[in-house]
């Protein structure tokens, strides 16, 4: 496999990670994952945008300008025939000795991006899964999509020790996103999510998902969902780049749409699947 390393595409084996690199020490840094449907890199200009935000929310400036990094992209795809699966990038502030203040500005922000598995998990997208909620303990600038994912990640153990699929957070009674996924309830035909503000990512696969919701006449609500009146609503999924649309069937025990994927979530994976490659 080749990955790319700042401008060069070297071997897998011949990469290193040099042992005072930002992103390994701080986890100073941000990342993107990128879906490629049939050869095509799904999105890429919103991945790719996000990730310049999210470096400028950080101050991190990239290495490239963005129109290098695509043909960079689009050439690490090709030359590894990425037909079905994904890509994985991230950038860091760089190589320095370790001291908290960034390193002045002659200091390179180092970027890596490789392909990463990824195949749709058909199975899953039709019987549905079961999550969990836990407090969101994340810090408040969620809308970066950083390096930093200790919460993230002790929530998503806690699912899969619990045997579930994904830890949905709560913060101040609010229910903001999963662990990596954003969050949808339904009710009555329209679909609530949260507001892209900072305390969720701004998934790229949200925004598809509003578009999609518009294409099929679904009408969609960026409003604050009350944990306490989670209950309430007949429906639930959530959303990722490599999940796409995935239907809930249970929240903490309680089900949803007698246990089964809803008829709103599946007319949204259909409508999310006919706006892809
Ligand atoms: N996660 N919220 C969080 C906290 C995420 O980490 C992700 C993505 C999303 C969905 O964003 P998008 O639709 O752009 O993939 C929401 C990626 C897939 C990951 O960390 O692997």
């Amino acid at each position: 496999m080749k990955i790319l390393m700042n401008t060069k595409l070297i071997d897998r084996g011949q990469a290193k990670v040099d042992i005072e690199d930002r992103g390994y020490q701080f986890g100073d840094g941000v990342y993107e994952v990128i879906r490629v449907y049939e050869g095509e890199i799904f999105t890429m200009d919103e991945h790719l945008q996000r990730l310049e935000r999210s470096a400028g929310e950080i101050k991190i400036s990239l290495p490239y300008s963005l129109t290098e990094l695509k043909d960079r992209i689009r050439e690490l795809v090709s030359v590894n025939q990425v037909w079905d699966g994904g890509i994985y990038m991230q950038v860091t502030r760089g190589v320095s000795p370790r001291n908290h203040l960034f390193p002045g500005s002659d200091i390179p922000a180092q970027l890596v991006a490789y392909p990463i598995p990824s195949k749709r998990p058909e199975e899953l997208q039709k019987t549905g899964v079961e999550v969990i909620t836990a407090e969101d303990m994340r810090w408040k600038r969620c809308d970066i999509k950083s390096l930093n994912l200790l919460w993230n990640v002790m929530a998503k153990q806690e699912a899969a020790d619990a045997g579930k699929f994904e830890t949905i957070f709560v913060r101040d009674g609010i229910v903001t996103e999963g662990s990596s996924t954003n969050f949808y309830a339904v009710k009555d035909g329209t679909v609530y999510t949260h507001p892209s503000n900072h305390f969720i990512l701004n998934g790229i696969t949200r925004l598809k998902i509003l578009e999609a919701c518009r294409n099929a006449g679904v009408n969609t609500v960026e409003r604050e969902i009350q944990a306490s009146e989670l209950d309430q609503y007949e429906e639930a999924f959530i959303s990722s780049t490599t999940i796409e649309v995935m239907p809930i069937v249970k929240i903490d025990g309680k089900s949803y749409s007698k246990g089964k994927p809803g008829p709103v979530t599946l007319s949204i994976q259909k409508a999310f699947r006919d706006l892809l490659p």
